[in-house]
Formats: C-alpha cells, sequence, structure tokens
C-alpha cells in the first residue's frame, strides 16, 4: 500500500495550514514563514469526555481569589493579581526586562508571602540567575530555580513542593521531550505552551511565561499562542528611555486600559506611581506653541505637554510634521484653525511633538493641539497653569471629553488653575476654575487678533 502520510505545513505568523509549501502564506501573505507541521501526542486530558451544557445562573460566580505579587504596577495591570491556574504570557522585546520584572515578581511572591515560588530559565544558567537575583535583592530562601530548556525536567521539579506559582523563561527557549523540531518552531511552541496551561490547571496555581516579540511587535511563534493563555501582557520602552510601559492586550479575569509604569534602575524595575512627571518638564516659562492637556492611558490620567512650532515655508507647499499625534489629525485640526480662527497656516511649515515620546489616541487632545497650532502660528504663548480637554469637530466645535472629573481632579493636583472645556461639559468637580467655550474661535479669542 502507498505511504498516505501527507506532509502538512504551517505558517508560524497566522497558523494557516497547508500541505503545499510556497514561500508565501496563501492566507496572511508573509514570506517564508512556512515550516513543517508535526501533528503532538494527543495526552490524555484530549479525550476526556466532554462537557454537558449548563444553566448559566445556576453556575458558581465568585471572584477568582488573587495572589498578589506585590510588585504594585505589575498587580494592578493584572487586575489585582495573578489568578489560580491561570496563564499569563508577558511578551517584549528581548532586552527590555521581562527575566528581570519576573524574577523580581517571584522573589517577592517567595519573600513576603513565605511561599515556594519556581523559576524556570531555558535561557540563563543558574549563575546568571542567581547573580541577577542578588544584584536586585530578591533571593530568599523560598525562591527555587530550574535551569534548562527541558520541559519535562522543569514540569517534573513542580512536584518536589507545593509551589505558589511558577515562571517559565521563554516558552522559545523550551522544549517539550516527545514533540520533534528545534525549541521556539511553532510545533514545540504549541506544545509547551500547552503543557504548562494544562499543568497550571491541574495544580490550581498561576504561571507566567514570556515570549519574545518580533520585530513587528508580534509575539514569536503561533498567534494561537496568545489564544490559548488567560492573559497576554505587553512590555515595552521607548528608544533609549529607561522606562517601561506594562499593558494588558488581553485579560479573562480583568479590564485591558491599565498602564504600568516602571523604570529600570540598577536594581531592577522600581515601579512609578506619579505617571503625570514623565511627560512633562513643569517649566512655567510661557513658551508659544506650547499647550498642556490631561490625556487617560486606561484609568490613569497623564499630563502630556503638546508642543508646536512654525516656520515661514520656502515651499510651494508647506510641509506637517507630527510625533505622537496622528498626521492626519494634525492636518485636520490645521485646517480647523485656518478656517475657523482665520489663523493663516498656509505659509508656515508646522511641526507637533508630544513630550517624552508619548502617543496621544484619544481626541480629549484635540483642543490642546488647537491651542498649541494656533499659538506657534500667532507667535503668542498662552496663559500658563491652563489645561486645554476637548474633542475639536470639522465645525469647530467643542466636544466633552469622558471621564472629565478625574482629569479635572489630576488638573488641580498638579497645580493648574484654570481647565477650558466644551460649554456642554456636565462637571461636578469644582477645584479648578472651569472656562467653559461651544467653540474653537470662542476658545482661542484670548490670543487671535481682533
Ligand atoms: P532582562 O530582564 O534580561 O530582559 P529580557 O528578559 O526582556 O530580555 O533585562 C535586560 C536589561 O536590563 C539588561 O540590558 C540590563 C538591564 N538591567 C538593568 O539596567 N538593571 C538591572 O538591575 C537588571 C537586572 C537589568
Ligand atoms: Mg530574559
Amino acid at each position: 500500500m502507498a505511504n498516505t502520510k501527507i506532509t502538512k505545513y504551517i505558517c508560524t505568523e497566522c497558523g494557516h495550514m497547508t500541505t503545499t509549501k510556497t514561500g508565501k502564506c496563501a492566507s496572511c501573505g508573509s514570506w517564508g514563514t512556512l515550516e513543517e507541521y508535526h501533528e503532538p501526542e494527543k495526552s490524555p486530558t484530549h479525550s476526556s469526555p466532554a462537557p454537558r451544557a449548563k444553566i448559566i445562573s445556576a453556575l458558581d460566580v465568585q471572584p477568582p481569589e488573587r495572589l498578589a505579587t506585590g510588585i504594585s504596577e505589575l498587580d494592578r495591570v493584572l487586575g489585582g493579581g495573578l489568578v489560580p491556574g491561570g496563564v499569563v504570557l508577558l511578551g517584549g522585546q528581548p532586552g527590555i526586562g521581562k527575566s528581570t520584572l519576573l524574577l523580581q515578581a517571584a522573589g517577592s511572591v517567595a519573600k513576603y508571602r513565605n511561599a515556594p515560588v519556581l523559576y524556570i530559565s531555558g535561557e540563563e544558567s543558574d549563575s546568571q540567575v542567581a547573580l541577577r537575583a542578588s544584584r536586585i535583592h530578591t533571593a530568599s530562601e523560598n525562591l527555587y530555580l530550574y535551569s534548562g530548556s527541558s520541559l519535562d525536567g522543569a514540569l517534573r521539579s513542580l512536584d518536589d513542593k507545593n509551589f505558589a506559582f511558577f515562571v517559565l523563561d521563554s516558552v522559545q527557549a523550551m522544549s517539550a521531550d516527545d514533540s520533534s523540531g528545534w525549541p521556539g518552531t511553532v510545533t514545540q511552541v504549541r506544545e509547551v505552551a500547552q503543557r504548562v496551561i494544562d499543568c497550571a490547571r491541574d495544580k490550581k496555581i498561576p504561571a507566567v511565561i514570556i515570549g519574545h516579540i518580533t520585530k513587528d511587535g508580534k509575539i514569536a511563534g503561533p498567534m494561537m499562542l496568545e489564544h490559548m493563555v488567560d492573559t497576554v501582557l505587553s512590555f515595552s520602552g521607548e528608544g533609549y528611555s529607561s522606562y517601561r510601559m506594562l499593558r494588558a492586550v488581553k485579560n479573562r479575569y480583568g479590564n485591558t486600559d491599565e498602564l504600568g509604569v516602571f523604570e529600570m534602575s540598577e536594581d531592577g524595575l522600581v515601579p512609578v506611581a506619579d505617571k503625570s512627571g514623565l511627560y512633562w518638564n513643569r517649566d512655567d516659562s510661557a513658551v508659544s506653541g506650547v499647550a498642556m492637556t490631561i490625556a487617560l492611558e486606561g484609568s490613569t490620567p497623564l499630563a502630556a505637554e503638546i508642543q508646536t512650532l512654525a516656520v515661514r515655508t520656502r515651499f510651494p507647499y508647506p510641509s506637517r510634521t507630527s510625533r505622537g499625534i496622528e498626521l492626519n489629525r494634525f492636518q485636520l485640526l490645521t485646517a480647523v484653525i485656518d478656517r475657523r480662527c482665520n489663523i493663516p497656516a498656509n505659509n508656515h511649515d508646522l511641526y507637533i511633538n508630544v513630550a517624552g515620546g508619548l502617543r496621544l489616541q484619544d481626541p480629549s487632545a484635540d483642543l490642546a493641539a488647537c491651542a498649541a497650532i494656533a499659538s506657534a502660528l500667532m507667535n503668542t504663548p498662552l496663559q500658563s497653569g491652563t489645561c486645554w480637554l476637548g474633542e475639536v469637530g470639522l465645525a469647530g466645535e467643542i466636544r466633552p471629553v469622558t471621564r472629565i472629573d478625574l482629569r479635572l481632579k489630576e488638573a488641580a493636583r498638579l497645580g493648574f488653575h484654570t481647565a477650558v472645556v466644551s460649554s456642554r461639559e456636565q462637571v461636578k468637580f469644582g477645584g479648578i476654575k472651569l472656562v467653559r467655550v461651544p467653540n474653537i474661535s470662542g476658545a482661542l479669542s484670548g490670543i487671535m487678533k481682533h
């Protein structure tokens, strides 16, 4: 009889399966991402009898008991801490600080909860991890280390003690003995992740898996990795800054809009509590083209400084350069200023920048951007101690923003005395002077020529 075994190929980007090896994936269009697929061996748990449908209202709705790591910013992003049996995937570029963060978290749980924690390192040797642990003062007698790339060995050592949780560093470095292929291939990554998930569920303890990301920001390996786990966190940093941002991309046990900020120091990652200071240099000197707003990152208000520079153009078409605000949005707001406030922008090159590398996606920064543009074009500074909160429409109207009271409270805390807001805004907070304006020309009447 002829050999009927067909070789299958899987795309490492999207998980698409095919029987012909082509250069380009027919599903997602990526080049050179198809690799041979090996069927994973079925583990006994896969063949257990299928569960029956249940009535939702009859189910237990106890909120999960959480294991706080004691690292405030991490716990907040997780929604209060790790969940027993839940698996978190922490993604980030190499060198960003993933191993450092989780070694700190593991050490913190081991020390303060007086419970054994296992750190599995497939990338670094015993001495490298031990050196790092002593550098960041996290070594303790409850912190255990398994170093090596054999997943079976690592999971076996989980039986040695009643571990409170474990970290797997990283999913790309480990290999399951009964699965073929090099560590980091799709088949291996999937098998490793599945075994860790099964193990965490069986033992009812939380697990955190580290995953490297590729240049374009995706977790290396199959996309389905993100579908398999309960929570996906992304750890990132801008250029040469020592600040690191932690966000939840997916969270089955909490919301995904919290932002955690850390500073990488000699002693590891230090949580940054006052985030508004990050993007604002608190310089009071009045300079034209500078306007302040309070942006929201999840539920965290952040003071953001928008800076604009207007330079007489030498070209037939004036240029527009933007960093931190989407270019189309910047062009639209410039057109609104030109048309609705009669401030001509055509003979100026314009540059806009949000200080500190912050990216403003929220339309509530429109009014501040408009104020900065108008101030730069008129070469007139805005009144200091004022922040601008509003979305600007094409008709020049100013619309209310979300969670105004939270933003105003932060503005008052930071020492702003005035906030320019939409006349339709409903405000409860009374700790700051409000200037209510219906449209952009009303908001900018102070700096416009009469
Ligand atoms: P690491 O946690 O190894 O990154 P990842 O696991 O994401 O690849 O951290 C790497 C960088 O962090 C390394 O270049 C040195 C720096 N670092 C500090 O600045 N301070 C410290 O205390 C530690 C442990 C690392
Ligand atoms: Mg690492």
